[in-house]
């Protein structure tokens, strides 16, 4: 038995202006006044939206939650954003170690000082995991999780698991419209509880799954025991394919 509460998380990405951010939010709110209960939701704007994005969303449930921070509180970094700041923006968390951040470079030795850093911040960080497909191909998937799960909670404390979100995401189901079959996310994701439990207590670590989930994929996603909720990309840009899957979770 476990009581970790399903968050659907929405992953903007590089998309809306503050403008853009603003309608969204009217509709997602005038859509669902109220979550469903025992449903947490999560909005991912880019930086230029936070502040917009959580004053639209004052007095709704629905939490804000940055896509990346700096490692560092303050200082001489050109371009970077600390968690302190975006706090001040009124986010409550933070995605980090998106694939598609890793891409560019972002290592698992840079996704743990994030994830310290956030949790210094008073964020809640989302760490995104997963393997490409030459990784699945070559049975190689759960070493790479592996590596990437322990490097990125090696840095958390046992006290802290209620505040962290791990999202499994497969590089390969990311934006393509091919979803894990539920099978498949399933097993990852217990593979990862059972990791996580060498240092964490798992039963109350929340496991996310994403990789093109949608309003017509999200229930037989979310029904899985490992699977506590969905980090969504594409299909949560529209305020009403996000309500669905967040009535989905409920
Ligand atoms: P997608 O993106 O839902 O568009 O596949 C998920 C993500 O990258 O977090």
């Amino acid at each position: 038995m476990h009581d970790r509460l399903p968050l659907i998380a929405g992953n903007w990405k590089m998309h809306k202006t503050p403008a853009e951010a603003r309608e969204w939010c009217a509709g997602f709110r005038s859509r669902l006044p109220s979550l469903p209960p025992g449903v947490e939701v999560a909005v991912c704007p880019p930086f230029t939206a936070l502040e917009p994005v959580s004053s639209a969303l004052r007095g709704h449930p629905a939490w804000v939650a940055a896509q990346t921070i700096s490692d560092q509180p303050s200082g001489p970094h050109t371009g970077e954003i600390s968690g302190s700041m975006v706090f001040s923006c009124g986010a409550r968390g933070v995605i980090l170690g998106h694939s598609e951040r890793r891409a560019m470079g972002e290592t698992d030795v840079m996704v743990a000082a994030r994830v310290r850093a956030a949790l210094d911040a008073g964020l809640r960080p989302i760490i995104c995991i997963g393997e490409s497909l030459a990784e699945r191909e070559e049975e190689v998937t759960l070493q790479v999780l592996t590596t990437q799960l322990t490097a990125a909670i090696a840095v958390v404390r046992p006290s802290e698991v209620d505040r962290v979100v791990i999202a499994y995401e497969p590089i390969w189901a990311i934006g393509t419209g091919r979803s894990a079959t539920p099978e498949m996310a399933q097993e990852s994701t217990a593979a990862i509880r059972e990791l996580a439990r060498k240092r964490l207590d798992a039963n109350r670590l929340r496991i996310l799954y994403g990789g093109s989930v949608t309003p017509a994929t999200a229930r037989q996603l979310l029904v899985s025991p490992d699977i506590d909720g969905a980090l969504v990309g594409g299909a949560s840009l529209d305020p009403e394919s996000f309500a669905m899957i967040v009535e989905a979770a409920g």
